[in-house]
This record gives C-alpha cells, structure tokens and sequence, in this order.
C-alpha cells in the first residue's frame, strides 16, 4: 500500500481523501481509523460488486465490521427514490442503526445514491467514499452533494452530506472502460482550464505520444448509442505515480473550490460550471444518449468561443483546449443530426438565469476563469451554431 493523503475542510467539515495504489485490500484497516461503529451497509452496483465486492468484504470483516454488501443495479437508473426506499429497508434488516455508517462503493452513482441514504437513513450517519470510476474520484465523490433522480429531472431530490473519508485506489481503474475514463478526462481538462495552467501543459505534452488503451469495443451494457467509441489515449497507466499526482491535484483542486462556497452561493463552485451551460443542454436535448463528459467537452468549446468575445481568450488558447479534449478522444464539433434550436432552447430554460441575467462561466486564458454576465442567448445561439 502506498497512498498520499488530502486533507479536505471547509465550514463544519473535515476530511481525508487517501490516493493511492493497493487500497481496496486495506479499506477495513483505513475505515477503522475514522468511525466507531461496526455494523456497516457497503453499497455497490453489479459491476463494482463483481470487481471488488468480495476483496471490501474481507477488509472489513477482518478489522471486525459487520458488513452487508448491498447490490443495485448499474447505471443512472438506479438514481432513484424507490432504490433508496429497498436500500434502507434492507438495511434495517440487517440490523443497523445510529452507529452504523455507509459504505459507498463504486462510480458516481453509487456516491450520489449511497451519500444520500447516510444522509436520511435515522437522520444521519456516516458516508465513507470508495470511487471506482475517474469522474468519481476527481469530481463526485468530493463536495458533499448527494443525490437522487426524479422522473422529471436528474439531481432533484438530495442533501449537503459530507463523507467522512474518500478512499481512491487508482489500480481499480485498470478496469474502467475506455468510455468511462474518458468521461473524467473531460472534467480533468475543466479543472485545468479554470485553474491549473501548468496541469493543462502537463496533460498536453503527455499526451503527445498516446499509447491506445486497448480497450476498444469493451463490453459496455449502459451505453446503447452505436456510434464508434474511440478509445482514450492512455498518457497514465493506472500504476504510474505520475497517474496519482494527477488523481491528487485533481481532488485538492475541486476541494478548494468546494471548501470556499459549499452551497454554491458565492459564486466561487459555479466556476465548476464552465463548459456547463451548453454541455447541460446538449445532454437534455439528446435525451441523455450521449455521456456527461462528452456533452461536457463539446460544451467546453462553446464555452471558449464566448470567451474569444467576451474575456479575451486568445484564438491560439481556445485551439489548443480543442486540441487537448480530441487528443483524450473528447468530442469537440455537435453531431451532425442534432437539432442545434432544441439545444439553444434547452439552455433558455436553463436555471442559471439569475433575475433575467445570464451567468455564463468565460475564461480569459487558460487557468482561470470567471462568471459572466455580458453573455447574451444570442452569443450562446451563434457559439451553438458554430460547432
Ligand atoms: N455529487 C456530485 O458532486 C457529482 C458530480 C458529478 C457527477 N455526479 C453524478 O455521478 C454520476 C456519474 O458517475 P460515473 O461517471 O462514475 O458513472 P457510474 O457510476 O454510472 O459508473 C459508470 C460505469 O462504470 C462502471 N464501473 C464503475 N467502476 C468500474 C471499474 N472500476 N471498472 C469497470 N467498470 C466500472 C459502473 O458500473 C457503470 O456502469 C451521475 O449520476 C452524476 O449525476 C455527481
Ligand atoms: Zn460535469
């Protein structure tokens, strides 16, 4: 085992996120350290059950935790306030209370969904973090927002709950297909592009000399879009310590940002949003057949044409953010077939029109950013029309 570890604090919270290499086997071990109780719920999907369910269960069990694994299915479906309903239900039965705490095992779904259950379940206990995907690890599982879908919307239904330990072991990203691991590139790239010039040279010389993943037509049930998945350029191998500084900076760089505007109120987290506004509306309006980071990444370039206008970004600088999400296998240009009016009239309904005003996330150059409020939809019509 060999981890680095982040200290995460703010207003009211405190807590360690563990990077590193062989953390799976010592989870017991590491979770002993943080909370008192003994009997725990590990919640985990099929996948992530398959994967490390048995290895989790023998930590815990050897440091004398009473786990129960508690299985749900893969995919954004499971989101749900009927799985939260089956999931403390079975808890109950398992006999945990006030002690207890919650283990969340796997990508983003499951720390929305298990986050959320520590959250209610008798008021509140503990959530310990175990990130299986990318996009978990540099993004959801950080910040204490958890949550569940309504039929009528995504993220509707929640509450701030803060974990009490995130534990990311990056050999658990072996696995992760290529499709997958592209999804927190995108968010990688966001990270860099509002805050970190040189993880944005890094990532680019890096990924210069791309070895393929090989990953390529791996076995992927949630996604049924047919068009070809690219695979990602691997510039970090999963045991490459280079793999957990980046893993690291990422974490500390949503951390910070998270610590100074928990609730989004001071308008230091919307920053997060950038490539947002676009990227939330193309997802909307193609019915969320296209992933997150995708949606993101095309969003993201929108977003760097209403900087060109609006904050100055240079041409040069807006060409090599493109280039850097093609060379990670992002999308940069909308689909042909997509109907560009759907998108622009998604983001006019879009919640981020404060009293009128559009707050449009613009970057100046690389590495910072700020929130606007000169873009118009115009502006937002014509950067939608140029991708
Ligand atoms: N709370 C927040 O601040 C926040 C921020 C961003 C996103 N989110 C939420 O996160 C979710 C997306 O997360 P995600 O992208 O991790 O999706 P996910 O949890 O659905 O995981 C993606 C897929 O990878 C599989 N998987 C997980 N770990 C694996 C591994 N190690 N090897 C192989 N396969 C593995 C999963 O079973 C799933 O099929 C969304 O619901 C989104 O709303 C929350
Ligand atoms: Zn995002």
């Amino acid at each position: 085992m060999n981890s680095d570890t982040i200290e995460i604090s703010g207003n009211g919270f405190r807590y360690s996120a563990l990077v590193g290499h062989g953390l799976v086997a010592k989870t017991g071990e590491l979770v002993r350290k943080v909370v008192s109780g003994n009997r725990c719920a590990i919640i985990t999907d099929e996948t992530s059950a398959r994967l490390f369910g048995d290895r989790v269960c023998q930590s815990f069990s050897s440091e004398n935790f009473s786990p129960r694994l508690i299985r749900i299915p893969s995919g954004e479906k499971s989101k749900s306030l009927a799985q939260v309903e089956k999931i403390c239900d079975e808890m109950i039965e398992a006999g945990l209370d006030r002690s207890s705490f919650v283990v969340g095992l796997g990508g983003g779904v499951i720390g929305d969904i298990s986050g959320f259950v520590a959250a209610i379940f008798q008021r509140g206990i503990p959530h310990v973090q175990i990130p299986t995907t990318l996009l978990a690890m540099v993004d959801s599982s950080i910040g204490g927002k958890t949550a569940v879908n309504l039929e009528t919307g995504k993220n509707l239904i929640g509450a701030i709950h803060h974990p009490a330990l995130i534990i990311a072991d990056v050999e658990t990203l072996e696995s992760l297909p290529a499709r997958e691991l592209r999804q927190g590139y995108a968010e990688i790239i966001k990270h860099a592009i509002i805050r970190d010039a040189e993880m944005f040279r890094n990532l680019s010389s890096r990924a210069k000399t791309p070895v393929r993943l090989g990953l390529e037509g791996s076995r992927d049930e949630n996604f049924k879009v047919t068009h070809r998945d690219p695979s990602t350029p691997k510039a970090f191998g999963a045991r490459d310590n280079e793999f957990v500084a980046l893993i690291r900076r990422n974490i500390t760089i949503k951390a910070r940002i998270v610590a100074a505007d928990v609730r989004e109120i001071s308008g230091e987290r919307s920053l997060l949003n950038f490539g947002h506004t676009v990227g939330h509306a193309i997802e909307r309006a193609t019915d969320f057949k296209i992933p997150h980071g995708d949606c993101i990444s095309i969003g993201m370039v929108a977003a760097c044409g209403i900087s060109m206008k609006w904050a100055g970004l240079p041409s040069q600088e807006r060409d090599d953010i493109t280039s850097l999400l093609k060379t990670f296998a992002l999308p940069t240009q909308l689909p042909t077939e997509v109907d560009r009016e759907k998108i622009v009239a998604t983001v006019a309904h879009d919640k981020k029109f404060l009293g009128g005003k559009i707050r449009f996330v613009v970057t100046p150059k690389i590495g910072e950013a700020y929130v606007s409020s000169d873009v118009t939809m115009e502006d937002i019509r014509a950067a939608i029309a140029a991708l």
